[in-house]
């Protein structure tokens, strides 16, 4: 019983594990190809996230490893246009920061109750994410109002 609980466990690990690596992979791109006056912040700001999704990216592989699964090497696909405006690049980290999002939270409902260490996992890397979420929210707004149409355009979402 214990066994196959963990199987699904590991499976929805490593399907989180995929989109760290690819987190990781689109940061840093977007951090090469990030040009003009505001690039300083931005290439910072690239690199920062790609450090936070390499933190979640451990956290999986050794709780996979811990629970007797195998980390997976595949890395889910990043979008790659070839030219990308600072824009499109950051409505795209939005929207997969809001998939990841939606994914861990699906997983703690199906994990969280009957594995207390998993729940408290999948809740920091929940707290992570949403401000993650919050984060380009920001950068794609310029008032305090703005927030009300990034939702509601549902251009980002
Ligand atoms: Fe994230």
């Amino acid at each position: 019983m214990i066994k196959k609980i963990n199987e699904k466990l590991i499976k929805a690990l490593n399907e989180d594990l995929e989109k760290e690596m690819a987190a990781i992979v689109r940061y840093l791109h977007h951090s090469f190809i990030v040009f003009g006056p505001n690039r300083g912040p931005l290439v910072q700001m690239f690199r920062a996230q790609a450090q936070e999704a390499t933190v979640h990216a451990i956290k999986l592989g050794e709780k996979i490893t811990a629970l007797g699964g195998h980390p997976t090497v595949k890395v889910d696909q990043v979008f790659e246009p070839g030219h990308q405006t600072i824009e499109d690049m950051i409505e795209e980290d939005l929207k997969a920061e809001r998939m990841q999002l939606e994914l861990y939270t699906k997983q703690l409902k199906e994990f969280g109750e009957e594995n207390l260490p998993i729940k408290l996992m999948l809740e920091n890397v929940i707290i992570d994410e949403t401000m993650h979420v919050e984060e380009m929210e920001k950068y794609l707004r310029t008032t305090n109002e703005d927030l009300v149409v990034l939702n509601k355009n549902g251009k980002n979402g």
